[in-house]
């Protein structure tokens, strides 16, 4: 079911960083729909171009794509270069190219915690800095939607250069929105909670046992759907969103605050063991 008018993003110049795959690629399909030119980036030139004819086939317009390693910024400049030469500008940067894996901290090489920094923290300034320069100096105005976490906000163990890297992405986020608000320069950021993407489920929960483990804290039951963060994206870098400024929006059917809550884990308990419960919090009074 379409929630938007059907132009809600005509002619808006879209840039996705990663948008070649999971929910750089959804986001980037519900962008095309809703009438906007979409640019992708990422660092296999073979998966871009699937990606590219995908949606072209399904959305009937053509998708500008180049590899770009974001963590190089010559790299980078050369790739917004390209993509103001192709369209004639850009008017949103969704940063949402990210890498990540588990593992205990003590286990991890300099070279390991460059790796997450790199692509996540180092690649979102550069890629917000070639851009926001470009939209200054034209004086264009611009959203930039960056892809956080949950655990942006609270720290998480077995992924703390992830956790590290996204609060930084957060801490910029909420900078800018106050720094660039004059240039007419608006940030937004969504922290998604589980969507089965392969990227993710392959270096975040590789056994069905780990699997298993992260559905079972899920109070909705069930995982999110790429088109749910693909609707939220769509709204925040629309014209519809102009008063959201350096907000961070949680899509995680309250996965992060099921683990936050002292007594959640009281929803594992049966009918008979309240009775016997409950008689017992009633001698307390
Ligand atoms: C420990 C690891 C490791 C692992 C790599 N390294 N994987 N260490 N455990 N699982 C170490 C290597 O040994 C090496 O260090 C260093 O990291 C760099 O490894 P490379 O393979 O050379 O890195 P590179 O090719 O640059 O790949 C980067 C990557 C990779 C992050 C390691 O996984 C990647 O390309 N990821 C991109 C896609 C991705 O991660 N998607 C998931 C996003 S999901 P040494 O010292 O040995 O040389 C996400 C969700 C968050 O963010 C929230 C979920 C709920
Ligand atoms: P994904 O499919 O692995 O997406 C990551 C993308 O980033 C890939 O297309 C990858 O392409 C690209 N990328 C990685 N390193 C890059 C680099 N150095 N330069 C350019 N591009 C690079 O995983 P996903 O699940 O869709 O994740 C998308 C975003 O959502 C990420 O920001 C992630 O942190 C966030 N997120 C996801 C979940 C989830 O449950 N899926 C939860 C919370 C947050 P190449 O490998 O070809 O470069």
């Amino acid at each position: 079911m379409g929630i938007f008018q059907e132009q809600l993003l005509e002619g808006k110049i879209i840039l996705v960083t990663g948008g070649g795959t999971g929910l750089g690629l959804a986001m980037g399909s519900r962008f095309l729909e809703l009438g906007a030119k979409l640019a992708i980036c990422g660092r296999r030139e073979e998966i871009l171009r699937q990606a590219a004819a995908g949606l072209e086939k399904r959305n009937g317009s053509p998708v500008f794509y180049k590899t770009c390693d974001v963590r190089d910024p010559e790299q980078v400049r050369e790739l917004v270069e390209a993509v103001e030469r192709h369209y004639g500008g850009v008017d949103v940067l969704v940063n949402n190219a990210a890498g990540n894996f588990i593992s205990p901290t003590e286990r991890l090489s300099p070279r390991a915690v460059d790796a997450v920094l790199g692509i996540v923290l180092h690649g979102t300034f550069y890629m917000t800095l070639e851009v926001g320069k470009r939209w200054v100096e034209q004086k264009r105005k611009g959203v930039m939607l960056n892809i956080v976490t949950t655990y942006a906000l609270t720290g998480s163990g077995y992924v703390a250069p992830s956790a590290a890297a996204k609060a930084g992405v957060l801490a910029l986020t909420r900078s800018l929105a106050v720094e660039w608000a004059p240039y007419g320069i608006r940030q937004a950021a969504i922290a998604p909670g589980v969507f089965p993407t392969e990227g993710a489920g392959s270096r975040l929960s590789p056994t069905p046992e780990l699997e298993a483990k992260m559905m079972a804290r899920l109070p909705l039951g069930r995982t999110g759907s790429p088109g749910e963060l693909a609707d939220l994206a769509a709204f925040l870098v629309s014209d519809a969103a102009a008063y959201i400024n350096g907000e961070v929006i949680t899509v995680d059917g309250a996965e992060w605050l099921r683990g936050a809550g002292q007594f959640n884990d009281l929803a594992e308990l049966s009918r008979e063991e309240w009775d016997r419960l409950t008689e017992l919090t009633r001698k307390g009074k």
